[in-house]
This record gives structure tokens, sequence and C-alpha cells, in this order.
């Protein structure tokens, strides 16, 4: 039987987007692949012991939801289970900023295929970036990409060029695509929207398009026929 993608985001630095990350990514995949509601072939599985994803999803009106979602940041057990989750294609596992639950997070490290670590352009980011890939990921062999998140287009390029120099300096993975910050984004969750739901005007459009050259770049949207 097929086995389900795991892709764990994580991060050890806080507010970098790893839930913002995880519940678009979802909501653009699940679309890519014509999801059922009634069956959706994506689960968000929050490890966070905030909740955050959740508190998102469940302010989304049920029938539009393109994505299951579950809490399971106290059962270890059922995140080691995640891999056999038939009835999913994808599942997005969305960590929290901390190492508050070191069985948790080992179960995801273990079923994961992949993992994507979120980074926003403030040099304060960056040594958690590094620690989450040098210490989590890495030692387990897991393939993963660094995303630029939240660069506001307004501040120029200085501060998303010296991020990526410093990615280019120390060796990490990263995407070609950055996702921007988008107010949209924002207030995305409590106005119980995710991002395939923005409406069809210009700046919703591009605030979308990042998500789905991500998950193209990220090789989410399904095979290459
Ligand atoms: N690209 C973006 N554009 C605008 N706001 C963003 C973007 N990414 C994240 N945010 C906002 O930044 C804050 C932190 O993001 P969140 O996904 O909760 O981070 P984390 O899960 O890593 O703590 C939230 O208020 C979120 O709405
Ligand atoms: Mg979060």
């Amino acid at each position: 039987m097929p086995q389900p993608q795991v892709h764990l985001v994580i991060s050890q630095k806080g507010g970098v987007g790893k839930t913002t990350l995880a519940v678009n990514l979802a909501a653009v995949v699940s679309d890519t692949l014509g999801g059922d509601p009634a069956q959706p072939p994506v689960l968000v599985a929050s490890i966070d012991p905030q909740g955050s994803a959740v508190w998102w999803a469940e302010r989304v009106d049920d029938e539009q939801l393109p994505f299951d979602y579950d809490q399971l940041d106290d059962r270890p057990d059922d995140v080691a289970k995640l891999n056999k989750l038939e009835e999913y294609t994808h599942i997005f596992v969305d960590a929290p900023g901390s190492l508050a639950r070191p069985a948790v997070l080992a179960r995801a490290l273990e079923v994961a295929t992949d993992a994507i670590v979120p980074v926003i352009p403030e040099p304060l980011a960056y040594g958690p970036t590094e620690r989450t890939v040098l210490d989590l990921i890495q030692p387990r062999n897991l393939p993963y990409r660094v995303v630029r998140n939240l660069w506001d287009r307004r501040d120029g390029r200085l501060d998303i060029d010296a991020l990526t120099e410093w990615l280019d300096g120390q060796g990490l993975a990263y995407t070609n695509t950055v996702v921007r910050r988008f107010k949209l984004h924002t207030t995305a969750a409590a106005e119980g929207r995710v991002v395939t739901q923005y409406p069809s005007n210009r700046t919703a459009t591009e605030a979308r398009t990042d998500f789905l050259a991500l998950a193209l770049e990220l090789g989410y949207g399904g095979r290459v026929a």
C-alpha cells in the first residue's frame, strides 16, 4: 500500500511561520490534488502544545476545509504511526518552537520523509535555524529545505540578501521560492481562512502564488507524468 509523505515543518525559533507554512501548504497541495473535502488527501498534524494549527483549522468552515487535522502533542504513539495512514498522500506536521515535547518530536523526526525549515530575514533567526538543521535534521539524514519567509518587499533587498548570503555561507539548502509578507496571511487564522480561500483580487493572488510555487518547487504537487 502507498505510504503518505510526511513533511515536518520545524524550527527551534518561534514566529518564523511554521504554522502558516504547514496550514497553507496543506491547503494548496490538497487543492492541486483535487482533494474532496469529504475525504481529503492531506492531514495537518500538530505536535505543538499551543495547537495553533488546530485553532486555525477549527475556525474554517468545515465543508470548505481542504484537509483533515489532528492534535498529537501528547500522543507520541500516534505520531509514530503517521506514515501508516494510507488514506492520506501528504501529512504536514506542525512542530513547536521549543523542544518541550522530546518524545513526540523524536517520533516525528523518525517518520518524516522531509523537513521544511522556515526562516525570516532577521539575524536573530539565523542561529536557531542552523541548530535545527545541524542538531535535529542532519543527524537523521533527513532531506530538508530552508524556506525564506516574511520578506517584506517594502524593506528592499538588503535583509533578504543578507539572509541568502548567510545560508550560502553555511551550506544550508533552501528553496528558490521566497514567501513574502502579506497582511492577508497574518489575519487569515483569526478570520478562519486558508490560502486557497483568499479572494481573487491581485494582492490575494500574489499571496497565494507564493504557496503554489513553493509546493511545486518542493515536488508536492503530484507526480509529473
Ligand atoms: N508570509 C507571511 N505574511 C504575513 N504574516 C505571516 C507570514 N508568515 C507568518 N506570518 C505571521 O507571523 C506570525 C508567526 O507565524 P506562525 O506561522 O505562527 O509562526 P510559528 O508557527 O513558527 O510560530 C503569525 O502572526 C503569522 O500570521
Ligand atoms: Mg506555530
